[in-house]
């Protein structure tokens, strides 16, 4: 069977502030700079779920996207969207919110969400210039 890889893309707005604690203060400004402004920073993310899969003779879809959409909002976005990531966000707690660790956990909790399809590939715009992509490889 052919195989495909189908992307959900969602949008959040969200601040964090990369902090070390283990750090001092003059240590955490030379490593993240602006980034460790005291109130944190925000951020407009945009976040693709790329999962891999064969078409279903049944339906012609390797996965419904509205169900993916579904799995991805009420399971992401609904839990960092409009928050302080370092701050409101369980699964992110005791974690530096850089890119690479959200994308890191947002994985984890997809990889047992998502049924449907395999989870092939996370990516995490920052900026539009920065981009974070993790396809479960440790
Ligand atoms: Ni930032």
């Amino acid at each position: 069977m052919p195989k495909m890889y189908i992307t959900r893309r969602e949008v959040f707005s969200a601040s964090h502030r990369l902090w070390n604690s283990d750090l001092s203060e003059e240590q955490n400004i030379e490593l993240f700079d602006k980034c460790a402004n005291p109130n944190g920073h925000g951020h407009n993310f945009v976040l693709e779920v790329t999962v891999v899969g064969d078409i279903k003779n049944e339906s012609g879809y390797v996965v419904d996207l509205k169900k993916l959409k579904n799995i991805i909002r009420e399971e992401i976005i609904s839990k960092v969207d409009h928050k302080h990531l370092n701050h409101d966000v369980d699964f992110l707690k005791d974690k530096i919110p850089t890119a690479e660790n959200i994308v890191r956990e947002f994985w984890r909790v997809l990889e047992t969400k998502i049924t449907k399809a395999k989870l092939s590939s996370i990516r995490l715009h920052e900026t539009e210039n920065n981009i974070v992509e993790y396809r479960g490889e440790e």
